[in-house]
Order: C-alpha cells, then structure tokens, then sequence
C-alpha cells in the first residue's frame, strides 16, 4: 500500500509487538515444560502441544499431569502449609507485593505470552489483563498484611486445589492465588490445557518473590487432571473457574468430602439498552461488553435488550461500529479482535450460530485465514431459542426488544444464570429502580465489564457461589479457629412398652403459607416422651408438601423486598409472642426430650433479638475502585432456603437458624427435628400472632430421610441447610442441579453459646456488586 493509499483509506498500518523475548524464554527451556512443583520444574512427562491459535504454530510442549503428579503437587503443599500459614501477615504481605511488582517488571513479557499462547489482542493483554493481575496481587498484599486485625479467630483451610479456564490465564491466575496465599493456604493450580504458558512463566517468577518452595504449584494437564485435582482427598478448598457443566460435575464428584467450594461459571448476561440511553456511548460499551476477547468472556453482555423505540436507529449504530472493527494478528497493536482459542471452539461457535433460526449479520470487515470468528449480531429470536439462552462463548450477540422497563426486567431474568448484567439509561431513578431486581452478581450501570481487586466478582443461580475479589473474596479462604465436634444422631423415643394416653388426642399440623395444612400423604406419627406418655401426633410430610411449602415461599417474595426496619420490628414481635408463652415452651421441651427447657427458650427469645438487631446493621459496603465510579457492595437475600433443623435443641437451633436467614429478607421451608418436632409445631402457633406474612416460614415435620433428597434436588429452591443428622454427601451431591448453595457442616453446635452470627448473615446473603458511576 503507498502512503497517498494510506491517507486515503485512513486504514491503520501493521504494529507488531515484538514476540522475541517470549520466544526466548520458551527456547531458554527447549520449549518442553514439566510442572512446577515445590518450587522447582519437574521432567517434562506425556507431554501434549500447545499451540499461538493465531498461527497454528506450536509454541511448546507441556506435561499432561497424571493422578501421580497431583498427589506429589498436593503433597508438597501440605508440607509447606504449616510453616505459609503461620507466617505473620506482614511477612506474607512482603511476598504479595513483589509478586505485584514482579508482574509490573515483566508485564511485557506476560502479556506477549499471553496473547501467543491464547490469541487475545495484544492491545488486552498489555492494558487489561496484566494490570488488573498487578492490582490484584497489590490489594491482597494489604489484605494479608490487615488480615489478623480484621479477621480475629479466622484461620486458612489448607490445601488449595484451583482449576481455570483458558480466557484470562493470568488473570483468573491471580484471582485464585492471590486471596488463598494472602489468606495463608497453599495451592495448586491447574491451568486450562490450551493456555498453560503464563501460568509457568509465573511460577518461576515467584521464586524471585521469595514465596517459599511448596507454596504453590503448577500442574499442567486437561480436565482428567482436574478431576483428579479436585477429587483428591488432601485438598481442602476447590475453587474453580468454566463451564458450568463442569461445575455441576465438581459438585458431584466432591460431595461430602467436607471440601469448601466457590465456582465461578457462565453466564448469558444481559445489556439492557433504554431509550433515553446515550446510545453512542451505549454502542461503545457493546463492543466492550461482547466483543472484548472474542467474546469469551464469562459475564460478556452477550444478550441485547434494546428498547423497542430505538431498536433500529441502535442496530443501524452497532453494524456500523461492527464493520469497523479490525481482526487479526493479535500480536498486532492496532487489532481489536484476536484469534478464537482454539479451533474447537471455534467450531462450537460457528455449529451454534449455523443452527439458529435467527436472522445474522456479521461484520463486513476483512476476516483473515485460520482461527478468527467475526462479530456477529442476530436478531429476531424467541426468547426461548437455545442461542438466547445458552452461552456461545464468542463473538456473537443475540438482540431482542422490550418495551416497558417491567419487561426489560423479565427478559432480562428469563435465563438459568445470574452473572452479570448492564443498564443504560440516562435517568438515574430508572436505572437504580432496575438495578436491585436483577437477579445478578454484578451490575453495571452505564458501564460494562468493569474489573477491581477491591470489589467481588461472582454469581447466583447457575452462575455459580462465592465471590473473587474483595473482603468477601477473602473469606472463600477462611475458616473459624475452633475445633469442630462430630454430630451425634440422636433416635426418636420408641413407643413404650405399656405406653400412657390421656385426654384429648392433638395431633399437629405442618404450617404451610401461613396456615395449617393437613400432611397430603395422610400419615401421621406418635410422639412418646420418655416417660412413655403419648405427646400427641405430627403428620409425616412427603414431597407433595415440600412442594406447596416451596410454592408458598415463593409466594411470599415482597418479603424480600420489606424493608429490614419492618423485618426487624416482626422479629422482635415474634420474640415478644415467644416471651408471653416461654412456661408452655419450656415444658413441652422438658416432656419431649426429659431436659429442662427454660434456658432454651431464653436462648431462643434472645436470638430473635439479636438478628432483630442484625437485620439492619449487616451493612454492605462501597469499594473504592481505581475509576470514576464506586461500586457498591450490597448484602442481598438468598432467596428461598430449606433448612433441615438440627435435634440437640428443637425449638433453639430451629430459631437460630430461621431468624438470620427471615432478617436478611429470604423466606424458609423448615423441617424441623425429628424426634422433637413438637416445639416446631408449636412455635407456629407463635408466627401466627406475630404479623409475619404467610409463606416466608413454612414447617413441614416427618422424616429428614423423606425429606432431604426432594428439598437438596429442588429446582425451585436456592440453598439448603442441614444441621440434622442427614449426610452432607447426600445434600451436596443433589444440590448440582440447580447449584443451589449448601450449607451442610456435619459438625455439632453448641446452639446455647452465643453465635458468630456474621457467619449466618453471610449464609443468608450473596453480595451483589453495583457498579455507577460518581465523582470527577
Ligand atoms: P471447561 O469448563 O471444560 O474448562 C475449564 C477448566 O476446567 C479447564 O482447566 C479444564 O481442564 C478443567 N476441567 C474440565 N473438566 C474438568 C473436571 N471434570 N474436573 C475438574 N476440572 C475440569 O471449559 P472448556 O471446555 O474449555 O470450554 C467449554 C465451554 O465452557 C465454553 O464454550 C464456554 O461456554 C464455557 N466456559 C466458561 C468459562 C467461564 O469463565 N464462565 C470459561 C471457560 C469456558
């Protein structure tokens, strides 16, 4: 091209990053890598290729990580675990602000690797990716060095075991590691198999960092490596990043190994786009939102709801901007899209928008030879159609209209997920009126894809459960100092010999949105105390009836929306209600389990206080991010939780746990204890007079065994409890299906000791991160 051609297609000339350092790196080790294991590579074994998706050249060999080499990997972190995470706080902080700097030092080189190795823009790489992994490791560097003074009686869980996809290899790097090692657990990670690159690289720079050998470790390999990663029974803490299907897999596979759990997975989230929007400003953060990184990103804007008025105008816009964008050589500085992963990838993508119905337009810019997809935009879809409702994983964004903001907001909830989600719109009490009912980790406001290490990052429903980033990040890797006791079942009293029946026969009912309800099944059980007399019958409820509770609950959904003052007011009345009855209370605990009970019920009256206390002072936070913006951390309700009530205290552990999750606003399917059922079905006598609106507590009673399977594999239900004596494998193997969130211990609690109800608040909510902006 001659420079008069030049000027007069304004077309951009060739700006290749140089390539010559990293390839130098990667022939400095003959281009064949083992793990890095306790500090040091291992000889590389059953080595696989990894290839510049850009090119197709392979860039080098690496090991495909065996069950053998993971136990080695988890070996060594569990030698160096006692020593990582006794090290005072400051001294671990020295070590995280040299892996920041270390990062800073090397960020050319980073990214260049990382863009060889994955196909993003180098334009990313450099000033994305790399100083959001800087930043990361700079926040927990203050983290580590506050931990002990903010985090009193907290320790580390152990062993990390941390797999990760292949879209933001060094980033999501740094999202694992950094909070685990401020923490002061040890780690291995295993890299995605088609961008292991990065992760090595660092490895070896960490040495420099002073991170003592066994601290982390680098296990290359493909999802059997994961399997046998996550699996292994020395890992104490699994968090992962990818498909969803995967995570629903690793649910399963680690059920009941007593391992914590956050999984970070997909998403199909929604861009809404009003029409008093700045559109151009709107198009702009499109391109951000869908077409940043190919679109492979998990919480992409990936589905456009524009409102109806504007639609055309807006997609005339977009086209224009699509056609516009330049793909290439992703080494290239003036490239806006890069290279597809790989060709798989690229060919689940092209499969997936071949086999829609929809109309598509695709980018008319110059599409180059190899593993490049173009920007794609389609139109007139349903709202159940498969391309509107799974993830593609590329560059491709499906549109729909709405007209009303009401329907903007059922659209926009019209999917499994929960990730993220973005709103445009000039008036400021339209957007703040739509943000709360999003049903999404992360909203932006005006904004798109907006990272910080300040701020969590994270989702609801089948997004997945726990949050990268932040405080709340941190506490994915932190457990309470105390030993934990084993939980003893304790055995419904048998019907007696010579058994004693007197008066009138009561045979309780369950309490179903807000009114008695006959068990379905018709069945019903006799209560003996141990005295051997007949305590009166409790129906035995069967799915039928966790059916209706659940219904009922749902239901009862302005409760979420109540405000904490009102919710505070009926906690207290119902404290209040419990106080006018503790003698009857009292007795009928002694009669039932032979132990006195005043102390229970004096317990139980003033746990309703403290989260009466509580459910306006569990405050949320706003997180200084390094933008002209805050976001704001905001402590939202589960939703409907199912909660299998322990038996050491019938009527205290029922109330200790009902109580935080109803003041932070979710509404509970209880079953209660099963051999002392009958505090349970008293207290709803207490609820009844208590101003709470039917269906936000519902009591079922019967058997745990009935009951814990339909209640964990509840499509409609968004997390369980178990504090009864049924096996958290059980309830965490069922909850795959929907990925509701799980709280199942398997250890005893001291009910009568005062709680660290923090904990229990942080059951009750998921931390939603809103993002606006404010200030210059
Ligand atoms: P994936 O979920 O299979 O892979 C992510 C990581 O998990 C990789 O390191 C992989 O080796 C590992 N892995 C695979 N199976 C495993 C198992 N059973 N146990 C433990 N670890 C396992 O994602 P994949 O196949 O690379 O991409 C497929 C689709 O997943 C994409 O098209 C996209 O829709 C979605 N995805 C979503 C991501 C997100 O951040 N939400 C990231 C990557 C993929």
């Amino acid at each position: 091209m001659t420079i008069k051609e030049i000027f007069d297609s304004m077309s951009y000339g060739p700006a290749p990053e140089s390539n010559a350092e990293a390839m130098a790196w990667l022939e400095q080790h003959g281009r064949r890598f083992g793990h890095w294991i306790d500090g040091r590579f291992t000889a590389p074994e059953a080595v696989f290729e990894t290839r510049n998706p850009a090119t197709g050249a392979v860039l080098a060999e690496v090991s495909q990580g065996s069950s053998e080499t993971v136990d080695q990997a988890v070996a060594a972190a569990a030698r160096a675990f006692p020593k990582w995470s006794r090290t005072p706080g400051h001294e671990r902080a020295k070590v995280l602000y040299a892996l920041a700097r270390l990062v800073q030092k090397h960020a050319r080189l980073l990214a260049v690797l990382e863009t060889m190795d994955n196909g993003k823009p180098i334009r990313e790489s450099r000033d994305i990716d790399l100083p959001l992994v800087a930043r990361h490791f700079y926040y927990h560097a203050g983290l580590a060095q506050l931990m002990a003074a903010e985090q009193p009686g907290m320790q580390p869980l152990g062993v990390c075991g941390q797999v990760i996809p292949w879209n933001f290899p060094l980033l999501m790097l740094a999202w694992k590691i950094a909070p685990a090692l401020a923490a002061g657990n040890t780690v291995v990670l295993k890299p995605a198999e088609y961008t292991p690159l990065t992760a090595l690289l660092f490895a070896e720079l960490s040495r420099e960092a002073g991170l003592p050998k066994g601290v982390l470790n680098i296990v290359t390999g493909d999802g059997e490596t994961g399997a046998a990663l996550v699996a292994h029974p020395g890992v104490a803490k699994v968090a992962f990043t990818g498909s969803t299907e995967v995570g629903k897999r690793i649910r399963q596979a680690t059920a009941g190994q007593g391992k914590a759990l956050t999984l970070e997975l997909g998403g199909k989230s929604p861009y809404i786009v009003f029409d008093d929007a700045d559109l151009d400003s709107a198009v702009e953060g499109l391109v951000d939102a869908i077409w940043f990184n190919q679109g492979q990103v998990c919480c992409a804007g990936s589905r456009l709801l524009v409102q109806e008025g504007i639609a055309e105008r807006f997609h005339a816009k977009l086209k224009r901007r699509m056609d516009g964008l330049r793909i290439g050589d992703p080494l290239d500085k003036a490239i806006d899209i890069g290279a597809i992963v790989d060709p798989i990838q690229l060919r689940t993508i092209s499969a997936m928008v071949d086999a829609s119905e929809g109309e598509v337009y695709r980018a008319a810019t110059p599409l180059p030879q190899g593993c490049f997809y173009p920007p794609t935009l389609i139109t007139g879809l349903s709202p159940a159609a498969p391309l509107m409702q799974e993830e593609i994983f590329g560059p491709v964004l499906v549109s729909m209209t709405f007209r009303t903001p009401a329907e903007a907001v059922e659209l926009a909830n019209n999917t499994r997920f929960g990730l993220a989600a973005s709103v445009w719109s000039e008036n400021i009490n339209l957007a703040l009126d739509i943000a709360p009912k999003l049903r999404a980790g992360v909203v932006w406001v005006n904004g798109t894809n907006m990272f910080d290490a300040a701020a969590g990052f994270g989702g609801v429903r089948e997004s997945g459960y726990g949050r990268e980033g932040g405080w709340e990040g941190l506490a994915a890797y932190l457990k309470p100092a105390a030993k934990p006791r084993p939980l003893k079942a304790i055995p419904a009293i048998p019907a007696p010999r010579d058994p004693q029946v007197s008066g009138l026969d009561r045979t309780a009912k369950l309490y179903i949105g807000g009114k008695q309800a006959r068990p379905d099944g018709g069945q019903s059980r006799a209560i003996w105390s141990p005295k051997g007399r007949l305590l009166g019958h409790i129906g035995l409820s069967n799915r039928k009836d966790l059916r209706n509770a659940v219904e009922a609950a749902h239901a009862a959904k302005s409760w979420s929306r109540s405000t904490a003052h009102s919710r505070a007011q009926i906690l207290y009345y119902i404290a209040e209600n419990l106080s006018a009855r503790a003698t009857e209370f009292a007795a009928r605990l002694q009669e039932m389990t032979g132990k006195p009970g005043t102390s229970e019920v004096e317990a139980s009256i003033n746990r309703l206080f403290t989260y009466a206390a509580w459910a306006d002072k569990y405050e949320g936070a706003a997180k200084p991010v390094p933008m002209r913006g805050l976001a704001l951390a905001l402590h939202e309700p589960v939703g409907v939780i199912g909660i299998l009530c322990p038996d050491e205290a019938p009527l205290l552990g029922l109330i200790s746990l009902m109580a935080p999750a109803i003041a932070m606003g979710n509404r509970v399917v209880l079953a209660a204890s099963e051999p002392f059922p009958l505090a349970a079905s008293d207290f709803y006598q207490v609820l009844e007079t208590s101003d709470l609106p039917g269906g936000v507590v519902n009591i079922l009673t019967g058997a745990h065994a009935d009951l814990a399977k339909p209640m964990a594999g509840h499509a409609d239900i968004d997390a369980v409890w178990s504090f009864g004596p049924t096996s958290p494998a059980l309830i965490e193997h069922e909850s795959a299906g929907n990925l509701k969130r799980v709280w199942a211990p398997g250890t005893a609690v001291d009910w009568a000791a005062e709680p660290d109800a923090r904990s229990y608040l942080a059951q009750s909510t998921s931390v939603k991160t809103i993002w606006m902006p404010y200030g210059e």
